[in-house]
């Protein structure tokens, strides 16, 4: 009885250490307090971000910034050379004004961590900066909508890696005719507005946590943008 658990327990091990078990578990918890908005306004960028956002604020006849609390602008490091892109914020985000904070960002992190990255050396936004209700995804409109908002987003932060989680990055930045099982894990040279970048597609966290085996697919891809950052020679600020 006892051998067949230990077998059992050492093949459970060997699992996770195959798909990385930073992104199922971590033991250290993270720390929340790290996120600074504010470092997405400040910095030589900071005056073209704070103007998109004051634009973005402005935005004319859109239900979603008529239900919001807040705008979910950006966090992370307006200098770094590798930028996310989310699909919209959640009822988190919308209270706080900061992308990917709820389960779904803690997920993120973790991802991002599992690859030495973290909120002080990447940029995220999002498809959408309000709120869609009831956490469904931006309509085609909606897209379609904040699109020249987001090229310019890309325009301003200027990355080298750009990662897109989930369809609706998918959809909006390089079409509608994929689907993310099939066009993930491959580097796709892109220009976006006046930004040339490589750009790799991969599962959104809140659609991990619904199929959490496919995790293995995403630790595949981090190591492929793992790979990216060293061939590229990005330097990761610690
Ligand atoms: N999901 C997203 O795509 N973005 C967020 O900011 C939060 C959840």
């Amino acid at each position: 009885m006892i051998k067949k658990i230990n077998t059992k327990f050492a093949k459970l091990i060997k699992y996770y250490s195959l798909i990385n078990h930073n992104l199922i578990y971590e033991n250290e918890a993270i720390n929340r307090y790290k996120i600074n908005n504010n470092l997405a306004i400040k910095g030589p960028k900071g005056k073209e971000l704070q103007q998109l956002k004051q634009t973005i604020s402005k935005i004319k006849n859109c239900e979603l910034k008529n239900i919001s609390t807040n705008i979910v602008f950006s966090d992370g490091n307006p200098n770094s050379k590798i930028m996310v892109i989310g699909e919209g914020p959640g009822a988190n985000e919308d209270l706080e004004g900061v992308p990917f904070i709820g389960k779904t960002g803690e997920l993120l992190d973790k991802m991002l961590l599992s690859i030495g990255l973290d909120r002080d050396n990447i940029y995220i936004t999002n498809v959408v900066n309000y709120r869609p209700p009831e956490n469904r995804s931006p309509t085609k409109e909606e897209i379609d909508r904040y699109l020249p908002y987001l090229t310019r987003h890309i325009e301003i932060i200027d990355p080298k890696i750009l990662i897109l989680l989930g369809s609706s990055a998918l959809n909006a930045l390089i079409g509608e005719e994929k689907k993310i099982s099939e066009i993930r894990g491959k580097w796709i040279n892109k220009k976006i507005g006046k930004c040339s970048t490589s750009v790799i597609v991969s599962f959104h966290p809140a659609f991990l946590m619904r199929q959490p085996d496919q995790k293995a697919m995403s630790w595949i891809d981090l190591k492929m943008i793992r790979k990216k950052i060293s061939d590229l020679k990005i330097k990761i600020e610690k």
